[in-house]
C-alpha cells in the first residue's frame, strides 16, 4: 500500500489517501487572511456538496433539500448548497465569530438575493442545535474530533438525532491510519496559473496514545521564504469508526454507514463506497454516516 500525505492535504484534492509523503521566519498574521490560505489548501466545497448529495441519494433514493453545516467556519459548504436548487436550504453554524465574519465579507455577498434568504447563520455551539430540522448534517474536516470525551460526543449525536428531518443523515468526515499519528510534517505547494502562492504545512506534533489524544498545526511558508506559524492549531481525539457507530446506535440512530475509499492495483481511486471492511491504510479519509 502507498503511503498517503497528510489526510487533510490529500482531501483537499479529492483525489487518493494514497499519496507520496514527504524553519524560516515568522512573517506577521496580519499581512495574510488564515482562513483564505486555509480554503485555497485543503477546502473543496464544489466536490464535497456533490458527494453528501450522492450519499443521501444513496441511503434514501431522493434529493435532500435542508443541510446544516455543524462547525461551518466561513460556511463554504452551506453557500455551495444553495447553488444546487432554488429549493435547498442551508444553516451553518460555528461558535467562533471571526470565520463566520470572514465569511460574511467574503461568501455571503457573492449569493444572490434569492440564496441569501434561504442560508441562516447561527454563531453557536454545535450542542445546542437550531430548531429547524435538517435533512443533511455535515462536519466536515474531522471537527468533532475537537471532542475528547465519549458522553459529549454522544450529546453531540443526541442532539443532532433530534434536529434531523425523519428521512435525515449524519455525515462525519473521518481521518485516521498510522498516517495521522506519526510525529511528522507535510508540505504541499499551492499554486496560482502555475505560480507558487504558497506551502500549506501540516505539522503533526505530538500524538499521546492512552487518550488518542493528537495536537496538529497549519503552517503557511510564502514564496519569499517567510512563515505564517500555527495559523490553526488542534487538539483532537482520535476516535476510531468502530467507536463512532457505537456511539451513534447509543445516541438513537438506526444505522450507520460506512463509505470507504476503493481500491485499484493497491492505490485509492479518490471515490468511496459502502463498505464493512476497509483496507489498511497509512492513512485515510472515511464518511462515517449516522441514519436517523
Ligand atoms: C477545523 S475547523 C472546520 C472548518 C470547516 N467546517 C472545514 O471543514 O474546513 C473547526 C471549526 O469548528 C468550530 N468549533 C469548534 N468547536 C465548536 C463547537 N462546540 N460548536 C460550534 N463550532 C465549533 C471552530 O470555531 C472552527 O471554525
Amino acid at each position: 500500500m502507498a503511503k498517503s500525505a497528510s489526510p487533510l492535504a490529500s482531501k483537499s484534492i479529492r483525489t487518493s489517501k494514497k499519496q507520496t509523503r514527504n524553519k524560516a521566519q515568522s512573517e506577521s498574521p496580519a499581512k495574510y487572511n488564515k482562513y483564505a490560505l486555509y480554503e485555497k489548501s485543503v477546502q473543496s466545497p464544489e466536490v464535497d456538496v456533490t458527494w453528501f448529495t450522492t450519499i443521501f441519494r444513496d441511503l434514501r433514493d431522493e434529493e435532500p433539500v435542508s443541510l446544516r453545516e455543524d462547525f461551518c467556519g466561513t460556511f463554504k459548504v452551506a453557500c455551495n448548497w444553495l447553488t444546487r436548487g432554488p429549493e435547498k436550504t442551508a444553516i451553518g453554524m460555528d461558535l467562533d465569530p471571526e470565520p463566520l465574519d470572514y465569511g460574511m465579507k467574503h461568501h455571503y455577498p457573492k449569493l444572490t438575493a434569492d440564496e441569501k434568504k434561504r442560508i441562516t447563520l447561527l454563531k453557536q455551539d454545535v450542542l445546542t442545535p437550531p430548531k429547524k430540522k435538517s435533512d443533511v448534517v455535515v462536519v466536515g474536516n474531522f471537527s468533532f474530533y475537537i471532542f475528547q470525551e465519549r458522553e459529549l460526543l454522544r450529546n453531540y449525536f443526541k442532539t443532532v438525532v433530534s434536529s434531523l428531518s425523519p428521512k435525515g443523515i449524519l455525515i462525519l468526515e473521518m481521518s485516521g491510519g498510522p498516517g495521522m499519528i506519526e510525529k511528522t510534517k507535510d508540505r504541499r505547494r499551492v499554486s496560482k496559473k502555475g505560480k507558487l502562492e504558497f506551502t500549506y504545512i501540516w505539522d503533526q506534533r505530538e500524538f499521546e496514545p492512552i487518550h488518542n489524544r493528537a495536537q496538529y498545526s497549519i503552517h503557511f511558508k510564502f514564496a519569499n521564504g517567510k512563515m505564517y506559524k500555527d495559523a490553526f492549531t488542534y487538539d483532537w481525539r482520535l476516535w476510531s469508526i468502530q467507536e463512532v457507530r457505537e456511539i451513534m446506535a447509543e445516541a438513537g440512530f438506526s444505522k450507520s454507514v460506512v463509505y470507504w475509499e476503493t481500491e485499484h492495483k493497491g492505490e485509492g481511486t479518490g471515490e468511496y463506497a459502502a463498505m464493512e471492511e476497509g483496507d489498511n491504510a497509512y492513512s485515510w479519509i472515511s464518511y462515517v454516516v449516522g441514519v436517523k
